[in-house]
């Protein structure tokens, strides 16, 4: 029987000093000890085991391609990731001078940042998709890592380690790409033998790369294109050239970031027609003729984003071994997004105490048909029903509207701004840890103030169109 592979991430307290190994042996063993596993979930029940009670933060069951909701041990290969992330907080410039310290060009062109890194940690779970672009993507990665183990000979089998990810603004684009970053860092840390299915064992004799660091490297492209708008051309080559040092290091492993690459490679295609400087042309072929350089490396990964992939050179695009749509949020989608930002303020203290529904819970009360009358509100049951149900209304209403992900994630800073008054608040006493009476205001109260806001974008979006 085949096994479905498991990821397990264990993240590792800031002061921990255990041996990644020892930590691993212990959760593997803790795991065995358990009959099912539930994918996924945050794995509970090892702070009896002092040697993970001191040294563990957290330890996640990640999704999997399994469609079933748990598996027994025998029905999978598990495989431990053990990381403590990075809290290198200023990313260190990477400057595009020639060396002189007077030189005016002297401008940041791209960042770097040791992942996995503290600021990305829940970035991932926090992106919601209707279609499972995330595992998706995911996969992608895991399958040239096993084409680049097994040596495949490129000229046979070719790919160019680019993704391109498109899609109205705001759509978490970037974010993904971080989170995707993140991800592979701490999957590459250590790889063990058993992610690939028997066949692929079989049929290969795969050398296992193993990446003891992974670097982000975020290329910022108006930066690059309209400061050194006179030689942009050899300033692309020579921040490549500064890529390929990074790469050389074989067991680090290098995510670059292309942002808003349309802004790079739009230009091309006017300076075909003319209408550019030629500049624009030499920023393109240095981009490509440096991406087909980077192909041949095996430590590294490009993502780029683009809210306008009409604007992207077609070379380029023909370059993107995946090119993936990334869509404005679902209804159901907004819904998770939405009730995330509610739970995290109910956690913080500024809302009441209030259970709100799970998707799979609001779906139901609202197959049901479910109305709750108002003698019910005192009810908790029945309230945090309710609450569903409106929060589902809402959604409902910000999916017409056509909102970004970007936009949902602002409702309540706007509600509380401007309708629910930063007064009433205070009076409330909502601080969390101020007194143990302080409740904050009522789930209620916040999404009449949300509702309120998305009235309110409507008006305004009206007015920009
Ligand atoms: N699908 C989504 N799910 C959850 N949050 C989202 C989603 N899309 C956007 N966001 C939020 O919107 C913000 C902006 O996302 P960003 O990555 O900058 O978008 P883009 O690069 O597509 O313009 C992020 O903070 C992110 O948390
Ligand atoms: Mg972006």
């Amino acid at each position: 029987m085949d096994k479905w592979t498991v990821h397990v991430e264990v993240r590792l307290k800031e002061r921990a000093s255990a041996r990644f190994e020892s930590i691993r042996n212990h959760v593997h063993s803790y795991i065995t000890s358990v009959d099912r596993l539930a994918i996924p979930s945050l794995l509970d029940g090892w702070d009896d085991i002092p040697e993970l009670a001191s040294s563990v933060e957290k330890i996640t069951v990640c999704e999997s391609q399994c469609p079933a909701p748990s598996l027994t041990m025998e029905e999978m290969a598990l495989q431990i990731h053990v990381y403590k992330p990075s809290d290198s907080e200023a990313f260190e410039e990477f400057s595009n001078s020639s060396g002189n310290r007077n030189d005016e060009d002297d401008t940041m062109a791209a960042t770097v940042c040791d992942l996995p890194n503290k600021n990305y940690e829940g970035l991932w779970d926090s992106l919601v998709y209707a279609d499972d672009v995330k595992m998706k993507l995911l996969d992608y990665i895991h399958a040239t890592l096993i084409f680049s183990d097994a040596n495949v000979d490129l000229n046979l089998v070719s790919w160019n380690r680019v993704v391109l990810l498109h899609g109205p603004p705001g759509t978490g684009k970037t974010s993904l790409c971080r989170a995707l970053a993140q991800k592979l860092s701490i999957r590459l840390s250590h790889r063990q033998a058993s992610p690939f299915p028997l066949w692929i064992r079989h049929l290969t004799q795969l050398q296992f790369n193993r990446y003891s660091h992974t670097r982000l490297l975020e290329i910022n492209s108006h930066s690059l294109f309209s400061k050194w708008f006179s030689e942009s051309g050899k300033l692309v080559q020579r921040l490549f050239n500064s890529i390929t040092e990074l790469v050389e290091e074989e067991d680090v492993f290098v995510v670059v970031l292309i942002d808003e690459v349309e802004s790079l490679t739009a230009a091309r295609a006017g300076a075909m027609a003319g209408t550019e400087p030629s500049d624009g042309l030499r920023v393109v072929n240095a981009l490509l003729t440096q991406l087909d350089k980077l192909k041949q490396r095996k430590n590294v990964l490009v993502m780029a984003t683009s809210n306008l992939v009409k604007a992207i050179d077609t070379a380029f695009l023909d370059r993107a071994d995946i090119v993936q749509y990334v869509d404005l949020p679902s209804r159901e989608a907004i819904y998770e997004i939405l009730r995330s930002a509610l739970c995290e303020i109910i956690l913080k203290g500024i809302i009441m105490p209030i259970i709100v529904p799970t998707l799979k819970e609001v779906q139901i009360y609202d197959l049901m048909n479910s109305s709750v009358e108002k003698s019910d509100a005192t009810d908790p049951q029945a309230r945090s029903k309710a609450v569903g149900l409106r929060l589902l209304a809402l959604a409902t209403q910000c999916r017409e509207q056509g909102m970004s992900g970007r936009a949902l994630r602002r409702l309540p800073v706007l509600a509380l701004a401007r309708y629910i008054g930063i007064g009433n608040l205070f009076n409330t006493q909502v601080f969390s840890g101020t007194s143990k009476e302080s409740q904050g205001t009522s789930a209620e109260v916040w999404l009449d103030g949300m509702e309120k806001a998305v009235r309110e974008h409507v008006q305004e979006s009206g007015k920009l169109s």
